[in-house]
């Protein structure tokens, strides 16, 4: 059994590509809907509610936990690493493809306060960025919307048009999401942003490292299944937007 955890229902964009992928696997998805948006939250309340969580997914018997939330892998991997066994796959920035892809020399990263002050985001940012000028962007108001269950109009195009206009007007040539929340929002980002942007959502990798971890090749014939489950009464929009 796969656990997968976010703050909300962001952790669904990389869900859908782990069962992309490994279609045969049962998983256990969790939200922590009650404490949502972990982006402004202090780190150390951030490691508890990711312990508490991985003490939840123990307990279903979980061989392995994707921390399918940027914002939490940011304040969290490395505790969870350090005081669990079980193994965990988190959330990468994905800034390395895009700089050592863009033409440009520009690309902007959208992502939550609680991500751009991670290490792991200034490492890599210190170590891949060179000469390429990457512009960040706090993505103010759309994991609420997300959560909502909002994800086009003009409400949710306001926002997007905040968070990326100062990346299009810079010359930026790829934004990346660095919050699995806005891969919902993809399509919107996409239109906004025009063809010559290319946006890079990471979950399609971090389910491929998934993959490797259980060292995993072909899917079995058996089918897999997903148990839902939130510290929010109300699973409504969860479950409407897994099933998109
Ligand atoms: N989905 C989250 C992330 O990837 C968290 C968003 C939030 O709760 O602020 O960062």
């Amino acid at each position: 059994m796969i656990g997968v955890y976010d703050s909300g229902v962001g952790g669904l964009s990389v869900w859908r590509e782990l069962v992309k992928l490994m279609p045969d696997e049962d998983y256990v998805y969790f939200s922590d809907a009650a404490y949502c948006p972990y982006g402004p939250k202090d780190p150390s309340f951030i490691v508890e509610r990711a312990c508490a969580v991985t003490d939840f997914f123990l307990e279903k018997g979980c061989s392995l936990i994707v921390v399918a939330c940027n914002t939490a892998t940011a304040a969290a991997i490395s505790y969870l690493r350090a005081h669990y066994t079980i193994p965990f796959v988190g959330m990468e920035p994905a800034i390395k493809p895009a700089i050592l892809h863009s033409r440009s020399g520009v690309v902007g990263v959208l992502a939550t306060a609680g991500t751009f002050k991670g290490k792991l985001y200034l490492n890599t940012l210190a170590r891949f960025s060179g000469d390429v000028k990457v512009i960040e962007r706090v993505g103010e108001g759309l994991v609420e919307t997300v959560e909502k269950g909002i994800l086009d109009g003009p409400e949710v195009e306001a926002l997007v048009h905040r968070c990326i206009d100062p990346m299009l007007e810079a010359g930026a040539d790829h934004i990346v999401l660095g919050c699995t929340h806005y891969p919902f929002l993809q399509p919107v980002i996409e239109r906004l942003a025009g063809p010559a942007v290319t946006v890079v959502n990471p979950a399609p990798a971090v389910a491929r490292q998934a993959r490797r971890l259980l060292g995993k090749k072909e899917p079995s014939q058996k089918e897999g299944s997903t148990e839902f489950n939130s510290s929010s009464k109300d699973i409504s929009i969860l479950l409407r937007l897994a099933s998109l």
